[in-house]
């Protein structure tokens, strides 16, 4: 054997050593994460008797969020959404899940208030409450093929997911550098944001964004503030037209990673079977952008003739 060829047995093994040292540590932490570690103590880590506030609070994910942050954290609540009758049933769902805990309930349409100062409002109109989470959870997700698109569909995902996102995220930061106690923000994304994704060009877009930003400023406020960007897979909730599977995570599953990981993670899924999925969808990106794309353009076809049936259905009760 050579010199050189002993040099490349070396350097083979000891990638090899590398490679298999961090599957193991990536294995240690994954149990940890699902089995060990518990969530940090809310009222300790956040400051006791403070509040949640979330926004698109009135069903799926958000209202299945507050009802957690009540029953299971003894969280005070401030229940965002643009449905007087929705925003008083989801007080009195909340209530009644701990009637100790104190609620508020805020009218607040992202697709009507577009100005900065209606933004600042929202959170000066909360000012006595010692909110100490915000979550960032309103969505909408139509799909349509994009020459089909409806103008008012792109202002309203724009303002929601995006704009809206954004300047609670900025606002919240502000008042959370103002609190002795840590603070944090959850930002909801999708694994929409993961890829290019065909017939949901727009949502995709704009989670892929969420992922993005949401990292960036938690990287940069990582002094004060923990911030935790959510990125569900399908979830069983009126967005997803409910849609059933194994691969389907339930709105209480979404509660608990959230607060599972909050104050430990930068991004978290719902369950273990979405982020196998999420680590296949890489794969299949790193190998072919345009093989992803058609698969996921293929997947989103069956979801869009999914979805008319049901929204048929629906206009005809
Ligand atoms: N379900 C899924 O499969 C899935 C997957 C990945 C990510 N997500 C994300 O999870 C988040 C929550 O969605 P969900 O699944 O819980 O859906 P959902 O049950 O439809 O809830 C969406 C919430 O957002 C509110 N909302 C929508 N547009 C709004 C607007 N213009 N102004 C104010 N509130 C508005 C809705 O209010 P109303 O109650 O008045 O309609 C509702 O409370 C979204 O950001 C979504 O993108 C969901």
């Amino acid at each position: 054997m050579t010199d050189c060829d002993c040099c490349i047995t070396k350097a083979v093994f000891y990638i090899g050593l590398l490679f298999v040292l961090q599957c193991l540590i990536k294995f240690a932490y994954f149990i940890n994460r699902n089995f060990v570690r518990k969530g940090h103590d809310v009222h300790e880590r956040y400051g006791k008797d403070s509040w949640i506030a979330v926004t698109g609070a009135t069903s799926g994910i958000g209202k299945e969020l507050c009802l957690h942050a009540a029953k299971e954290k003894g969280l005070n609540v401030v229940i965002i959404g643009r449905n007087p009758e929705k925003l008083k049933a989801t007080e009195a769902e909340v209530k009644k899940a701990n009637p100790k805990i104190k609620t508020k309930t805020y009218r607040f349409d992202f697709n009507d208030s577009t100005s900065i100062d209606e933004y600042q409002k929202l959170s000066d109109d909360l000012k006595d409450l010692d909110i100490s989470i915000f979550v960032n959870n309103a969505g909408l997700m139509p799909l349509h093929y994009w020459k089909d698109f409806p103008l008012e569909a792109i202002k309203e995902i724009t303002e929601t997911n995006i704009h809206g996102l954004s300047l609670l995220t900025k606002i919240f930061t502000e008042r959370f550098y103002g609190r002795d106690k840590r603070s944090a923000i959850v930002n909801v994304a999708s694994t929409a944001g993961y890829a290019p994704i065909p017939l949901n060009c727009h949502y995709g877009g704009s989670k892929a964004y969420v992922r993005s930003f949401t990292k960036a400023v938690g990287h940069e406020v990582s002094d004060k503030i923990d911030v935790l960007c959510f990125s569900p897979g399908y979830v069983d909730t009126a967005l997803s037209r409910n849609a059933k599977g194994y691969n389907v995570a339930s709105p209480e599953q979404c509660s608990h990673a959230i607060f599972r990981d909050l104050g430990y993670e930068r991004e978290t899924q719902p369950n273990i079977v979405q982020e196998n999925e999420t680590f296949s969808f890489a794969i299949m990106l790193f190998i072919s952008e345009w093989m992803t794309m058609s698969v996921a353009g293929f997947l989103f076809k069956q979801d869009f003739v999914r979805f008319e049936k049901i929204d048929a259905e629906k206009k005809n009760d």
